[in-house]
């Protein structure tokens, strides 16, 4: 499959995509070499599917980065990761500006060391004025304490008589998730064959299309993203509904 015969179709795009970028580890070990160095190729894969998606225009394309989990694993990889993340934002500023996308990012991000934590503060500002794409970098990202910081957001208001509890309804859930400014994910892919969602965007991927592969993260290229995309444009999405009543 490739661009050319225009299988994939600029109307059916999905709006939202989200990516589980797995593998890193499994791909390293498979060429003999340290877990980090499957991170350090995973980078790459960022990359190219960024600038594909920007490519094709899709609109809002997030990626779990760092889980609120992977503060567990060995101090040498949580630094790397963190490392790498701050070079790919330094380089790639110019990719983001080119192609007009603007960086934003969820999770607990006061729990990024300092330095990155300032470096993705930089390319977000320098970023905040482009509209082709939002890219957004899930770190030290879990749903369920998404969720939990919304709720307690939303029991301090009831407190402070800000809302009543009647007043609570699902754009008042939505507009306290660190994804306030992003619409429903259309389409979450996931890497390396897991077949789980693993804590990412709980709520946002209500209605999401899943997409999995067996290609490891460091392998996936733009023809795995079309792949994913063509797939998801054969898709009938009915939302609760009947396919009679959709046409
Ligand atoms: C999962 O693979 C991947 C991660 C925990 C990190 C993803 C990070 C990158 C792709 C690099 C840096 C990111 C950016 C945005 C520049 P794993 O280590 O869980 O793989 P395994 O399941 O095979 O062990």
């Amino acid at each position: 499959m490739n661009d050319e015969n225009n299988i994939l179709t600029k109307e059916f795009l999905p709006n939202h995509v989200a990516i589980i970028m797995d593998g890193n580890g499994r791909w390293a070990k498979k060429q003999g070499l340290m877990r980090v160095a499957g991170h350090e190729s995973g980078t790459k894969s960022v990359k190219e599917t960024v600038e594909y998606a920007a490519k094709w225009g899709i609109k809002f394309l997030t990626l779990y980065a760092f889980s609120t989990e992977n503060w567990k694993r060995p101090k040498p990889e949580v630094d790397t990761l963190m490392n790498l993340l701050m070079n790919a934002l330094k380089k790639e500023l110019p990719t983001l500006q080119k192609n007009g996308i603007r960086l934003n990012a969820i999770g607990r991000l006061s729990q990024l060391p300092k330095k990155a934590y300032a470096q993705l503060q930089e390319v977000m500002t320098l970023t905040k004025s482009n509209s082709n794409m939002i890219l957004t970098l899930a770190l030290s990202y879990g749903a369920r304490e998404e969720l939990e910081q919304a709720v307690k957001n939303i029991a301090i208001k009831v407190k402070n008589n800000i809302i009543s509890p009647d007043g609570i309804d699902q754009s008042t859930i939505n507009n306290h998730l660190y994804t306030h400014n992003l619409p429903d994910v259309d389409l979450m892919i996931r890497t390396s064959g897991e077949l789980r969602i693993s804590n990412f965007l709980l709520w946002q991927a209500a209605y999401a299309e899943l997409f999995f592969t067996p290609v490891l993260w460091p392998d996936f290229r733009k023809e795995n993203l079309q792949e994913a995309l063509v797939d998801y444009q054969k898709r009938e999405r009915r939302f609760g509904k009947t396919s009679e009543q959709l046409t």
